[in-house]
């Protein structure tokens, strides 16, 4: 099978969308080996379509622009499946991949014809019915209804039966290594619904439903996601935020209630960047303070680049302990609880 893949993201290779993107290829191909080809969107030549139409009169097929429109043209019609992938910008697509939409007019003849349900369509200019097409796409809420609408209208309103689609809310999450253990599971059910599509041309229902699943619950996300911008304190003044504050304040958005026994005080002392912070752990969430400290059952002092490091797994905490790297004053015990305080809720 032919598959192309436009990646419409403006991050290219950077994008949330194209990692289950990936995932779903890499589902695909292990099924039976394809020829994929993908096609980075941004990177492109793409004019925006002039509304001419040359490319039905005097240049049949042909459209007037010079640009990197033709050979693209060429790769999609001989595409078996097409692969769309990109985020949701303002409930619907990205202005480059939907520049690329409106230069396949050349793919159409000029004559109107009625379908069977009374909808008008352009005749197609070469038989595509063979093609399929897969939607992968993130979006930044957490609501995928009232936010896809338009788009999935659009899509099936151009490609009917022919479509199949995964659309992950909560999107930028992918972005957070400490949220690896999550969005990993997500990626391997992608892997999955490749797998299937490999073998069925479809998703079981069982997997459609899982891959609808949220991420993080509505409510965690938002901390999460406010947290990272730092704008759910009006006050504070996102531009001079320091990078660990950020990172403190977005741990305490993981923090997992279900983890209470007692209040516990986490102090955090960054000796690098001579910064401390203070975790306060409680029955319903966990707070963070900068100052007006109070006694911690716990100290932990390390240098934020280690901490960093040891949050997204990269390094062994006990191996660096043993080494000196950091220091636990007070309450160990904390230390072993850490995994349960903070990071991936079992969600699925
Ligand atoms: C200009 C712009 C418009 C956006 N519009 C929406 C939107 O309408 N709904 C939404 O949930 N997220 C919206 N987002 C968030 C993106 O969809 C989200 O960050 C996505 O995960 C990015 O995916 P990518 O890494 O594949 O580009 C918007 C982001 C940008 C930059």
């Amino acid at each position: 099978m032919n598959i192309l893949v436009l990646n419409g993201s403006p991050k290219g290779e950077g994008s949330n969308s194209l990692k289950i993107t990936t995932a779903f290829l890499d589902g695909l191909n292990s099924i039976k080996e394809h020829n994929i080809e993908i096609i980075n969107i941004s990177k492109k030549n793409i004019d925006h379509c002039h509304g001419c139409f040359v490319c039905w009169t005097k240049t049949p097929g042909k459209c007037i622009i010079k640009d990197d429109m033709a050979e693209l043209i060429e790769k999609y019609i001989k595409a078996d499946l097409i692969v769309w992938s990109f985020p949701l910008y303002y409930f619907g697509m990205p202005s480059k991949i939907k520049a690329f939409l409106d230069r396949l007019l050349p793919t159409n003849l000029p004559y109107i014809i009625t379908k069977e349900d009374g909808a008008n369509r352009h005749a197609p200019r070469y038989d595509l019915s063979h093609q399929r097409h897969v939607l992968i796409s993130t979006c930044g809420f957490y609501d995928t209804n009232n936010n896809y609408d338009a788009l999935i209208r659009q899509f099936e309103i151009m490609f009917d039966d022919k479509l199949t689609k995964i659309l992950c809310a909560e999107g930028e999450l992918f972005k957070v290594p400490e949220l690896n253990g999550r969005t990993s599971q997500y990626l391997s059910l992608a892997k999955k619904a490749g797998e299937e599509f490999g073998k069925q041309g479809s998703f079981s229902e069982h997997t459609k439903k899982r891959l609808s699943e949220l991420l993080y619950p509505a409510s965690e996300f938002v901390k999460m996601a406010n947290a990272s911008w730092d704008i759910s304190d009006p006050s504070a003044d996102y531009k001079v935020q320091d990078k660990s504050h950020k990172f403190i304040k977005q741990m305490s958005a993981t923090y997992n209630p279900q983890s209470y026994i007692n209040d516990v005080v986490i102090e955090m002392n960054f000796i690098d960047i001579d910064k401390t912070y203070q975790l306060c752990l409680g029955k319903e969430e966990c707070s963070v303070k900068t100052h007006d400290f109070t006694p911690y059952n716990t100290k932990i002092e390390t240098t934020f680049e280690l901490w960093l490091q040891l949050s997204e797994g990269k390094v062994n905490g006990p191996e660096a302990m043993m080494q000196g790297k950091y220091k636990v004053l007070g309450d160990f015990s904390t230390m072993m609880k850490m995994s349960d305080y903070f990071g991936i809720k079992k969600t699925v």
